[in-house]
């Protein structure tokens, strides 16, 4: 007897799923105990042609009321539409899983009590770097630990960017262009530029490491439009890559913080080398140390390989719940990243004298063709509250915290 599942969502995600759920049947099939039949397509077109046209309804409640249906994958996206029929499935006594990371940051806990209270699995293991595996180790394979921190690169879209303008040379516009032709950038590549796409992922990652709720509007996100082609050649000068990071981690007993900004990170880290779409996330525990994740972070396949090992989950699982859990958010539990002692990068307009006045010693970039008003250094170490009030009344161009 096979297991019903359906798709709500037919795009780039959705496509993927119903592929790899074809490709991989026999395989799928002895994984999961039995095989995953997909029963139905949510899609709004006919898409006449398709292979898989024949499953396609138009309207939700023939999902919500089929009985039969046991899992349910959705990949539209967003928390518009996606949270009301996320929220139904489940209510209906339905597993649901998603690679939908707006979704599962903004409300993640909130469904996972419906999962909770039905009994019914809420899986996301494609919401957070696209086909590597992160969530599961995280709630399974690490949890001796007492977990400190998370940070990584954690959009494909800004790494694919930053790659194809610092190793080819393409301009923004053109590389912008190649990840959303290849499937990588979200529906409004704004969210990816801008960091909020990162940020919605550091928001699940800490959720995770640290048991509690953290809502993507408490947040800090800064996305790589500030990033200089000369912040680029600065910073390769002393041994760095500028990548965007995401980052959380404990500040006290009970309290955590996260952020999303452009950072210099040494280039002998091994971090440094995640190029292209890949992502890198690393983990430390107090048992274990530092680990890190690596693999394809976007595209239709990847995220599709974490989705489809998330339905082979729930087939497994139909009648007992996979732990996975956190607390409701409470306040003071967030602090800004304003704290954070780190060294920082600063290319600045200012005078030598007055960066010396303000910043006291720092290490000067050294200069090659620069334009001849300018001055790039690392400061000594300092919080982001130090930096803002050196950094009064003076022309600065770009600041960047370093990852030592
Ligand atoms: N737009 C996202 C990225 C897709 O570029 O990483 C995967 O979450």
């Amino acid at each position: 007897m096979a297991i019903q599942a359906a798709l709500l969502g037919y795009g780039v995600v959705g496509s993927g799923v119903a592929e790899v759920l074809a490709e991989n049947a026999a395989g799928i099939a002895r994984n999961a105990g039995q095989p995953i039949e997909l029963k139905y397509i949510l899609c709004r077109s006919d898409r006449p042609g398709d292979p898989f046209s024949g499953r396609i309804v138009h309207d939700f409640s023939v999902i919500e009321a089929d009985p039969e249906v046991e899992i349910v994958a959705e990949c539209i996206g967003g928390s518009g539409m996606a949270l009301e029929y996320v929220r139904r499935c489940l209510l209906a006594g339905k597993h649901v899983v998603t690679s939908n990371k707006e979704l599962v940051a903004s409300y993640g806990h909130e469904l996972l009590a419906i999962a909770r209270e039905k009994n019914v699995n809420f899986l996301f293991e494609g919401s957070v770097g696209g086909g590597i595996p992160i969530i599961r180790p995280i709630t399974q394979c690490l949890t001796a630990n007492e977990l400190d921190e998370v940070y990584g690169i954690i959009n494909g879209t800004t790494n694919y960017i930053l790659t194809q303008m610092i190793v080819e040379g393409a301009s923004f516009a053109d590389a912008l262009a190649d990840a959303q032709r290849l499937g990588y950038a979200e529906a409004d590549p704004t969210a990816d530029i801008e960091g909020v796409d990162a940020g919605r992922k550091i928001c699940i990652l800490a959720d995770l490491c640290f048991g509690r709720h953290i809502s993507p509007e408490l947040v800090r996100m800064r996305g790589i439009s500030g990033v200089n082609a000369r912040d680029v050649k600065y910073s390769r000068r002393v041994g760095y890559k500028i990548k965007l990071l995401g980052r959380a981690l404990r500040t006290g007993p009970n309290t955590v913080t996260a952020y999303v900004e452009p950072h210099l990170i040494s280039i002998r880290s091994l971090l440094s080398n995640v190029d292209g779409v890949m992502n890198g996330i690393v983990v430390r525990g107090n048992a274990l140390g530092e680990c890190m994740f690596y693999g394809a972070g976007a595209g239709k396949r990847p995220t599709a390989s974490a989705v489809v090992a998330d339905m082979i989950d729930c087939a497994k699982h139909r009648d007992a719940r996979m732990y996975l859990n956190w607390d409701a958010p409470e306040p003071g539990h967030f602090t800004g990243p304003d704290d954070l002692i780190s060294r920082w990068y600063v290319r600045t307009g200012a005078s030598l004298a007055a960066v010396g006045g303000a910043f006291g010693n720092v290490r000067l970039i050294n200069r090659e063709s620069d334009p001849p008003d300018e001055y790039a250094f690392l400061s000594a170490p300092m919080s982001g509250h130090a930096l803002r009030n050196c950094s009064r009344g003076m022309d600065i161009r770009s600041a960047f915290r370093v990852l030592d």
